[in-house]
């Protein structure tokens, strides 16, 4: 039976016979024998093969060129060499896949942007190998976070017929053929038809029979905003609340992104290490910070005016009843404030319909959460409950109430005060790796122009 390399590796003594597969990382030759890093991305760490020309199968070692797959079978024995506590010495040894001279990944340090063009072979390299080991760990401590809290898991549509943000930036989903005279009634569904921006309102109907709830899922948005920061389709986590208030809504955001801070400290230690060494050397510090302290919070208008005040210079303007831009976001968190912030009451105006409007008339129960190097990590709110106020609002963005008759029936039948947010799983990625590129943190990114893959 094969053992991963990572259990070989974490061996407490030698062992007579072992079996491992993996990739060829590198492949060093000495007289009559070689040594060859194997790697199966079970672990960053690579296994020392000790391979000797004689043995069967080796013949001729040069076959086991970098990228190559390989069995090997032999004795794990302490190894002589500095850092490395074990060796295999091959007794056995099988190609089973060669890789020829024009294997992409044969040096050390290509570029971010080389790498994006060969998505299908970068998590074979250390850093993409723990970032998407550290992804699928994270996506466990997203449920595990949750499952422990008694929310339960929803899986909200992928297709659907409203658009949740009100931004506009929806895909269609058809299965017309753009032919002239079709109407809208002859589509699949019969009306027309879009890729979610959120599973929110959905989530917000669970939350109204099962209390505590959370989705955690692919989110699309045709926004053509080529940063960093935006991905075309990226998973988001939106935890929902019934009998919950702004406050608790602040407070889970606040615990959520301490505990992923957390578990990323203690249990990607490893792959964490790479980021710290390449990536980002202060990120370990930066997510001791994290967990340790409270975060800032600060309603809109004080950060309006910290802004104003700052005698800085950006590129978007600042003014009561404009959107933070992420110029502003950074400068909080990164110089003013030196900490994740959450901002919250913002003008009802740059929100969406279903917010829940503030006794002042002007604001909404809205908040942000932002982190240093990212900007908004979560976005969430308090909702409307009251029915009337949430129909007024829906005039304000010109929603037809029909549309969403069955959100407006949540308000009709047991209302109750209820709030959520949406995390970012990418950018919480980001934040926790020091990854400067979205583009870096999915598998394969969708970007404007791009869906190679
Ligand atoms: O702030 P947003 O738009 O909020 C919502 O969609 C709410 N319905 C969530 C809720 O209350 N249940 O998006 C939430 C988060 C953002 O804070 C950001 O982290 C991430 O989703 N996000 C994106 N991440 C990558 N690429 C994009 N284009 C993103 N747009 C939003
Ligand atoms: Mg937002």
């Amino acid at each position: 039976m094969r053992t991963l390399i990572k259990h070989v590796l974490a061996a407490t003594a030698p062992v007579d016979r072992v079996l491992v597969k993996g990739w060829v990382r590198t492949r060093r030759d000495s007289k009559g024998f070689s040594f060859i890093e194997l790697n199966d991305g079970s672990c960053l760490a690579s296994l020392q093969v000790v391979v000797d020309a004689s043995v069967p199968g080796a013949d001729p070692l040069q076959r086991f060129t970098t990228g190559a797959s390989a069995v090997v079978e032999g004795q794990l024995l302490p190894s002589p060499a500095q850092g490395q506590k074990w060796e295999l010495r091959a007794t056995r040894i099988e190609l089973l896949g060669a890789a020829d001279a024009s294997y992409p990944l044969q040096k050390k340090g290509h570029t971010a942007e080389f790498l994006r063009t060969i998505a299908h072979l970068r998590p074979r390299s250390n850093l993409y190998g723990a970032m998407f080991r550290i992804r699928s760990r994270l996506a466990f401590a997203v449920h595990q976070f949750f499952q422990e809290r008694d929310f339960v898991y929803i899986h909200t549509p992928i297709i659907t017929a409203s658009d949740c943000e009100g931004a506009g930036e929806l895909f269609r989903v058809t299965t017309l053929k753009g032919q002239p005279g079709e109407k809208p009634e002859q589509d699949f569904f019969g009306k027309p038809t879009f890729l979610t921006v959120s599973g929110q309102l959905e989530a917000e109907a669970f939350a109204c029979a099962l209390s505590n709830v959370y989705t955690f899922g692919p989110t699309f948005r045709a926004e053509n905003s080529n940063t960093a920061r935006h991905a075309a389709e990226f998973w988001m986590i939106e935890p929902e609340m019934a009998f919950c208030d702004l406050q608790a809504d602040m407070d889970l955001g606040e615990e959520f992104i301490k505990a992923m801070a957390r578990y990323a400290l203690e249990q990607c230690a490893e792959d964490l290490a790479v980021f710290e060494r390449f990536v980002d050397k202060g990120v370990r510090e930066r997510l001791t910070f994290v967990v340790e302290r409270p975060f800032v919070r600060v309603p809109y208008a004080e950060a309006i005016e910290i802004l104003k005040k700052s005698g800085r210079r950006f590129e978007f303007p600042i003014e009561h009843g404009l959107n933070l831009q992420s110029e502003h976001e950074r400068f909080l968190t990164e110089e003013h404030f030196k900490s994740p912030t959450t901002v919250f009451n913002y003008p009802r105006e740059i929100k969406p319909f279903y917010m829940r409007l503030n006794d002042d008339g002007g604001t909404v129960a809205a908040m942000d959460v932002l982190v240093p190097g990212i900007g908004e990590v979560i976005g969430g709110a308090q909702r409307e409950e009251r029915l009337e106020a949430l129909l007024e609002n829906m005039k304000q963005h010109h929603l037809k109430p029909e549309d969403y008759w069955w959100y407006l029936d949540l308000r009709r039948f047991g209302t109750v005060p209820h709030a959520g947010f949406g995390v970012g799983f990418e950018r919480l990625l980001m934040f926790l790796t020091g990854m400067p590129n979205i583009r870096d943190v999915i598998p394969f990114a969708r970007t404007p122009g791009h869906a190679e893959f």
